[in-house]
């Protein structure tokens, strides 16, 4: 599976209470006593399924699954189901009739989802019996089990129904009664009954298709490897493939021109695994690999074997709307992804889901580094850094966490299944993933994975197992492994390593701490870790080697130098999963070094780390902001993309407390900083742009602009006045919305109207809805018709307006509650008031706008009903942001005046003016 991984919050909550709440014990698991090894499966769908203005959402249903008993004295069989009806169960050996199961006497127990099946006598240890059901099952409308779907086919105008499956993670007993945990390991055999005028796929090739008459036909499909209920997957449409008989993407007709770039991925992607694990995708016991894409889907993606389902969006490519660097990129990972999963969760599967890391840790590691191997240009291996590492860090340093590995006993309800599917499992677990194939070498991390893939092909293991083929070719560290390990996938969370310089500069000392936003939230503030230590200094600036130089525990380690050393940077681009604080000296010297030097020897990785760790201590007020935005000074020679990643995630934060008459001094502060970079990318799009530049310019116009930078404005306004060349996918929305902010309203509200491709409608309504003629926009769009009907499009454009023109939210909100009944109106609902007017809240940074909002409430709280309820939590929440800032904030406010001082403003701003003049001249050039 591919997605982004569910928040955290809820998912740890809701199965604690359930657990909590619960009276009885009930047992979730299904016995070991009986082991299923072949299913053989009918499903039948009739004609009104598939018609779109009648649909039945029935199916009829017939399995034969051939199982054992391995204990004596089985009298019952015990297997899942939910929602479907059995209307006849037999059970059967060597050809003959043992007996009929009444379906009165059957037993279901809903919570569990458990069907039990009584016997008149126990089964005969180790003798294959068939049992055998016949049913009806629904066809669901959420995507899960067997689910229907539609789409315009735009040739006839008319609607087509798609039947589509999804199993994961026990969803496979909504389709027929089955033994739906992952240790339960068969193979499977579909026939699929279907009306003429469709198709039908599944997990395997097509090896016959039988005339039933009356228009109808079915088609039967080769016996699946031994797998998994949760791969299991059918597809029944009128999809067309592009492709062979072994590779093939299916999707709707009009689609078929679309795929083209997601089938080259796919071409490359599974060679280049086939090459890595030495084991070919078609040795694993599958003879064909097939893409699919659906309407509607809860995830990017689902690995299903020989059968990889797609969300529409994730492998389709629309030529000047979805083409950009930014949607290959998005492609080339989901399919990367899901090929690793046909080695890593189909072949070799988990005992169980408190191990989903070993399935999704590893792919999502894959989908970046092997992704990184195939299409180098997107620097994936460096972008995985901050979009994945440095988020779950934060993630992970949070209360309610959760370790990789959960025992068995701690995943049982489905809520506690699902909960696994966070992203600690994915990025986490990939990030755990990378620790070890850097520290250990590639070379010994492949050995390892190649052996482990062939030992245990088609079984399914615990973590120990991956682990003591990881030891068994790691070189060295050997009594530091099993701690090293366990620290990471047994525990939660991760050390912050303190680093600490002595007076003589002959030694460093260092310390653990394990890192918490908040240490007083309840967390287990005494964990520590053993944690692989690499580090560089200015005498011995290697950040290649990432094999550690030690593993610290608990306690104080000293490293010792021959001569003194003026720094160091401890965690060679950020390779090992923790954080890294360092006392001064240090700091202010790292901070020289990446100003004197030439910094591109320090790594990317390592510039954006110690932007993202110095945030991080200051959210976790163990320093202040101040210091981060003096350490950011360094970043006006910083051009690379990965480092302003991270120091924009960080300034989110901020910039959203200042105050209006706080900003401009900010916006100094950002000019300052982003001098070279602005410089290097400007604001127009070139075809000479590496992807990172693409995505780099985006970042930086976005925030120059909004934040008022007077040439990033004028450069863009000169721009877009110049030429109405249309910007590429990529930079459409942040130029438009650039470009309207800047004057241009007019044009890009007319680019907005006339646009007939849903894809960019709500993109350039964003987009023009940056203007900072508020009330027009207000006027035409929100109050007025612009927008149609469409209440969310009306509430992203409101919430555009002072987002993106941080300055003029005081005006926009007394704009907006002069007649609160307008707004009332236009959204049709007062609830939906009282949430846009406490969204706008979230942004208030002054007691004025706090008297504004407590006065509109005393006079208008009785128009809101029971939603006034919204507008009280929100003076609370202002409340809480104003203290916030007024504890946090005072430093950093008087460093940013201070720095801003006449002198500097003068000198800059006669720089800012020679580089416009330059920018505007090589504009004029091209
Ligand atoms: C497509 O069908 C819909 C409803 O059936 C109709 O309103 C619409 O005008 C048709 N569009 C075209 C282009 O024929
Ligand atoms: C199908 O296409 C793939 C990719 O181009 C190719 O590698 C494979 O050999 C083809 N298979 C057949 C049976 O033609
Ligand atoms: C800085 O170093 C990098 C790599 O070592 C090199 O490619 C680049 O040209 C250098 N830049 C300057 C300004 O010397």
């Amino acid at each position: 599976m591919n997605s982004r991984g569910y928040r955290l919050w809820p998912m740890v909550i809701l199965p604690l209470l359930t657990w909590l709440g619960s009276s009885e014990c009930l047992d979730y698991r299904l016995g070991i006593s009986v082991k299923p090894s072949f299913y053989n499966l009918r499903i039948s769908v009739q004609q009104d399924v598939l018609n779109p203005a009648a649909p039945s959402y029935k199916f009829d249903g017939d399995v034969e699954i051939t199982l054992q008993s391995v204990d004596a004295d089985v009298s019952q069989i015990t297997l899942h189901k939910d929602d479907i009806d059995i209307t006849t169960c037999g059970l059967y050996t060597k050809g003959e009739l043992v007996e009929n199961i009444a379906i009165q006497t059957m037993s279901f127990e809903q919570a569990t989802q458990q069907l039990t099946v009584p016997l008149t006598q126990a089964l005969v240890v180790n003798q294959d019996y068939l049992l055998k059901f016949k049913y009806t099952g629904k066809v669901q409308t959420r995507p899960e089990g067997l689910f229907s779907s539609s789409y315009l086919d735009e040739e006839t105008n008319t609607s087509k129904m798609v039947l589509i499956t999804h199993m994961q993670a026990i969803n496979a007993r909504l389709v027929l009664p089955c033994f739906d945990e992952p240790i339960f390991k068969a193979k499977f055999q579909v026939t699929i009954e279907r009306p003429s005028g469709f198709n039908a796929i599944s997990n395997t090739k097509l090896i016959k298709t039988t005339d039933e008459g009356n228009n109808r036909f079915a088609d039967q499909f080769d016996v699946t490897p031994i797998m998994s209920s949760y791969l299991l997957a059918f597809i029944i449409s009128e999809y067309k493939a592009r492709g062979n008989s072994t590779l093939a993407i299916y999707t709707r007709p009009s689609y078929y021109d679309h795929t083209s770039f997601s089938y080259s991925v796919a071409e490359r992607a599974l060679p280049a695994f086939n090459e890595l694990f030495q084991q070919p995708y078609q040795e694993l016991g599958n003879e064909v690999f097939q893409y699919a894409t659906t309407p509607i889907f809860r995830h990017n993606s689902m690995e299903n074997w020989g059968l990889v389902i797609f969300k529409d969006k994730v492998v389709l490519e629309e030529p000047g709307y979805t083409d950009g660097w930014a949607q290959k990129e998005f492609t080339i990972r989901n399919i990367v992804h899901e090929n690793a999963h046909m080695w890593f969760g189909n072949s070799v599967t988990i005992a169980w889901w408190g191990f989903f890391w070993m399935q999704e840790g590893l792919a999502r590691y894959y989908e970046f580094f092997i992704g990184h191997e195939l299409y180098p240009e997107y620097q994936l291996d460096q972008q995985f850094v901050v979009h994945k590492l440095q988020h779950i860090l934060t993630t992970d340093s949070l209360y309610g966490t959760q370790p990789l590995t959960s025992g068995e006993w701690r995943v049982q309800t489905p809520d506690e299944i699902y909960n696994k599917f966070s992203s600690i499992s994915f990025a986490k677990g990939a990030s755990f993933i990378r620790m070890c194939r850097n520290a250990m070498g590639s070379e010994n991390f492949d050995r390892a994975v190649q052996n482990y893939l062939k030992e245990y092909h088609l079984q399914n293991t615990y973590p120990s197992q991956f682990v003591a083929h990881l030891k068994s070719n790691w070189n060295g560290f050997e009594s530091d492994l099993d701690s090293f390990f366990g620290s990471f996938t047994v525990q939660e969370g991760y050390p912050v390593i303190l680093v600490k310089l002595e007076e003589s500069g002959y030694s460093v000392f260092f310390e653990q701490q394990r890192f918490l936003l908040n240490p007083k939230d309840g967390s287990d503030v005494a964990l520590t870790y053993t944690v692989p230590i690499t580090f560089a200094t200015n005498q011995s600036p290697d950040f290649e080697d990432l094999t550690p130089q030690f593993f610290m525990y608990a306690g104080m380690y000293k490293q010792t130098f021959d001569k003194p050393i003026e720094w160091i940077i401890v965690n060679k681009k950020q390779s090992n999963y923790h954080r890294v604080k360092y006392t001064e000296p240090l700091v202010g010297r790292i901070q020289k070094a990446l100003t004197e030097i030439n910094h591109s020897y320090i790594p990317v990785e390592n510039r954006a780390a110690l932007v993202d760790d110095l945030f991080n201590f200051a959210h976790a007020d163990m320093i202040d902001y101040v210091d981060v935005l003096k350490f950011m000074e360094y970043m006006s020679t910083e051009t690379d993309y990965i480092p302003w990643y991270a120091a924009y995630e960080g300034l989110t934060r901020v910039s959203k407390r200042l105050t209006p008459q706080q900003l401009p001094n900010f916006n100094k502060y950002l000019s300052d900083i982003t001098a070279a970079v602005y410089n290097k990318l400007g604001v127009s799009w070139s075809s000479n742009d590496k992807v990172l530049d693409v995505y780099n310019r985006n970042l930086q116009v976005a925030w120059l602009c909004k934040y008022q930078s007077e040439d990033c404005n004028n450069q863009v306004r000169q721009k877009f006045e110049a030429d109405s060349e249309k910007p590429t996918p990529d930079y459409r929305e942040i130029f438009y919305c650039a470009a309207s902010r800047a004057g241009g309203y007019d044009r890009v509200l007319q680019y907005y109207e006339k646009e007939t491709n849903a894809i960019d409608r709500e993109p350039l309504l964003r987009a023009s809805s940056c203007t900072r003629d508020y009330r027009t926009h207000y006027h035409n769009q929100i109050i007025g018709t612009g927008s149609g009907n469409d209440v969310s499009l009306k509430l992203i454009a409101l919430a555009q307006l002072y987002e993106q023109n941080p300055d003029l939210i005081t005006p926009i909100f007394q704009m907006v509650t002069e007649d609160i009944t307008q707004l009332a109106n236009a959204l049709d609902s007062w609830p939906k008031t009282a949430q846009a007017l406490s969204d706008m809240a979230d942004y208030f940074t002054t007691s004025e706008q706090r008297t504004l909002l407590s006065d509109f409430y005393s006079e208008k709280y009785a128009l809101f009903g029971s939603s006034a309820e919204i507008l009280s939590k929100a003076l609370t929440n202002v409340d809480s942001n104003l203290d916030w800032a007024a504890k946090r904030l005072g430093d950093l406010n008087k460093y940013l005046a201070q720095r801003n001082g006449a002198a500097g403003l003068a000198t800059t701003s006669l720089l800012m003016l020679m580089m416009s003049t330059l920018v505007s001249f090589v504009l004029k050039q091209q």
